[in-house]
């Protein structure tokens, strides 16, 4: 490898640690990560680490075997973490509740049983659709013990969006809850479940948790309450785990891309669990001392690896929250760090920002001094609210890991490494790729860019917590991720480079946008909102916004008969959440009579994006019918003059 294509710079920083593994990772990967995985018990070691003869499906420990439930807690019970707390919870209304290793292996192995005598196979598909409570982390740990795989829906998704995962993948149990707490008032699940039930031939038995204790239907021969089931088991039932090649599925999740259709990304055993272990050390290096906080939901991929299987394989504490930041008031975050001793705080910078806007007061009122890490994900962090961050909850003097990676990506990729060696930080850098990930900057013809210059971020190594595939979809996979420049790994974000090393993401380069740190693809959102019966065109586009960092607004053409009202765009908005659910509300619905077009047809983007942020139109020689851009203008600072009244 060339001297420059390393991302590091030795004359500004003293990274010999770090620089010296990163080499290895990238010189012999095979070596290097044989011996790194020894970390994780092994039914059998594997008889290749890397098999990339079929690239781009790269195969990590191929021939290995395991099962990720036995690394995640039969393992501990031969040490004293067996009696450590591996979750203390808290529940939006307060109360609080604990699990041992110990207990939280008595749970799974009862599940799993449970599975077993519905007849649940290994490679069997089960869905879950569950609020932040501990049957979730119990729900997946059962699954992947007898060799199931797992795909998680977000609650926050509507029936449809549910109903579209489990016929994708063909899950054949549902587990859900009653409902679901959200300040203060309760969420509807089973009956949204339900709604996705009526479409679901695949699924056979569905598990409800009981939590909110609201009246809902349940089916005879298809629903069973999750605690008369858990009752009817032995307590003390042994489920043998289920053993798994490594490059076996343990979970898919859906994500969005820049098609209409949402990806099943399809992640492996061995390379999976191997790469949330070592991300986790090298990022944070939690140990027994800690308390550690993820606050992400497990519906998404933060959850999966950073609140189930990376802290579980190290045998660390995690905390789960139920509630939302500000209920019953805005220092319920500070309150919890106080009360509960949490000594690292992984989260987004939505939410920083959220609590820059409520004001330090809140913050001050508490004793943060448990607190000795920080940690970001989900989207770009603004230097700005990086420095709150910093001076605010961290009393300038924690460091602040901002970690970059994707549901794909399975873990960290680029993230300063408290626990291996810390390079000097720079607000809004995720700094340097971690090891075997050699990240490059290119421009569109796929060359390096310059330094400083502005690119699309690749990465031109496999690593162990890569995604395998797209479910049942390999050549949607070779497509999305392979097939903008050959052989490397296209990220779909902008990045750049600056003179030392250093990497600064920039926001999605594709159709996708990251709203709270939410993924939501605009195709998506487009081609749902085509499916209303008053439009005939859409498109959607992300604006800016000072604490979701950004929004879709929705621009639409109405079929004829039909005309704007301030019903129209309620029911428009209504059609949204009920189709993706209501994480995908565009913040306006904006009725044109004609979208811009170029020539040939195709919508004009850029044009509409520039209307959103008040930017000079730039050249417009390419327009159709230019008079249309100045209508969407006019029809926009219109409707920004009502959302101001409001
Ligand atoms: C996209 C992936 C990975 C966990 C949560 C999101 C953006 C993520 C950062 C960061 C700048 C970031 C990227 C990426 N992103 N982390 N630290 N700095 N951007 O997973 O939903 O798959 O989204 O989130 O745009 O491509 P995801």
């Amino acid at each position: 490898m060339s001297e420059e294509s390393l991302p590091f710079n030795e004359k500004v920083l003293p990274i010999k640690i770090l620089k010296e593994e990163w080499e290895r990772s990238i010189k012999n990967p095979e070596k290097f990560w044989a011996e790194k995985a020894k970390t994780i018990d092994w039914v059998k070691t594997w008889d290749k680490v890397l098999d990339d003869s079929d690239s781009p499906f790269y195969r990590w420990f191929v021939g290995g075997i395991l099962n990720i439930s036995y690394n995640a807690l039969d393992r501990h019970l031969k040490t004293p973490k067996k009696n450590m707390l591996a979750y203390i919870w808290e529940g939006e209304p307060g109360e609080v509740k604990t699990y041992t290793f110990y207990q939280l292996y008595r749970e799974v192995n009862k599940l799993a049983k449970i599975f077993k005598n519905f007849g649940l196979k290994k490679g069997d598909r089960v869905a879950v659709y569950l609020p932040m409570i501990l049957e979730l982390p119990i729900t997946l740990l059962a699954t992947a013990r007898i060799g199931g795989i797992h795909t998680v829906v977000f609650s926050g998704f509507s029936a449809d969006a549910l109903a579209g995962r489990i016929n994708d993948c063909e899950a054949k149990i549902l587990v859900t809850s009653d409902g679901a707490y959200r300040r203060g008032k309760t969420v509807q699940l089973k009956e949204t479940a339900d709604r996705a039930l009526e479409n679901t031939p695949t699924i056979q038995k569905v598990i409800v948790v009981k939590r909110t204790r609201q009246d809902v239907s349940m089916k005879g021969g298809r629903d069973y309450w999750y605690h008369d089931l858990m009752t009817e088991v032995e307590p003390n039932v042994y489920v043998q785990p289920e053993p798994m090649e490594a490059t076996e599925p343990l979970f898919i999740l859906y994500t969005s891309g820049t098609t209409g259709k949402p990806k099943g990304v399809q992640h492996s055993t061995g390379g999976y669990l191997v790469w949330a272990y070592w991300t986790l050390k090298w990022a944070f290096d939690p140990d027994e001392r800690d308390i550690w906080w993820c606050t992400a939901d497990i519906g998404w991929i933060t959850g999966h690896t950073y609140n189930v299987y990376a802290p579980l394989a190290l045998g660390i504490t995690s905390f789960i929250f139920e509630g939302t930041p500000d209920y019953p008031a805005q220092d319920r975050w500070w309150d919890i760090v106080e009360h509960h001793g949490i000594t690292i705080l992984y989260t987004t910078p939505t939410a920083i920002r959220m609590f820059m806007k409520f004001g330090e007061d809140w913050v001050n009122k508490h004793d943060l001094s448990t607190l000795r890490l920080l940690g970001s994900v989900g989207e770009p962090i603004n230097p700005e609210a990086w420095r709150w961050y910093y001076r605010v909850i961290g009393k300038e003097k924690l460091p602040i890991i901002d970690t970059w990676w994707q549901t794909e990506t399975g873990g960290f990729m680029i993230a300063p490494l408290a626990g291996l060696e810390l390079v000097q930080l720079k607000p809004g850098s995720a700094t340097y790729p971690l090891p075997s990930v050699l990240a490059e900057v290119y421009d569109e013809k796929g060359q390096p860019t310059a330094i400083g210059k502005r690119g699309v971020l690749v990465i031109k190594t496999s690593w162990p917590g890569m995604l395998e595939t797209l479910w049942k979809d390999p050549e949607r996979y070779k497509q999305a991720y392979f097939g903008r420049f050959p052989n490397v790994y296209y990220t779909g974000d902008y990045a750049v480079k600056d003179p030392d090393g250093y990497l600064w993401l920039l926001g999605r380069a594709d159709e996708v946008l990251k709203v709270a740190g939410h993924r939501i693809g605009t195709v998506e959102l487009e081609s749902e909102l085509v499916s209303h019966p008053a439009i005939s065109e859409a498109a959607v586009m992300g604006k800016e916004d000072p604490i979701k960092g950004e929004v879709p607004v929705a621009f639409v053409v109405l079929r004829s008969g039909f005309s704007p009202s301030e019903e129209l765009r309620a029911n428009i908005v209504k059609h949204i959440r009920n189709t993706i659910g209501p994480i995908a509300t565009p913040e306006a619905i904006v009725i044109v009579n004609k979208l811009p077009k170029t020539r040939s047809g195709k919508i004009m983007r850029r044009l509409l994006k520039a209307v959103l942020s008040g930017a000079a139109l730039g050249d417009v020689s390419t327009l159709e019918d230019e008079a249309s851009i100045e209508e969407v203008k006019a029809t926009y600072d219109e409707l920004k003059r009502q959302l101001e009244k409001k």
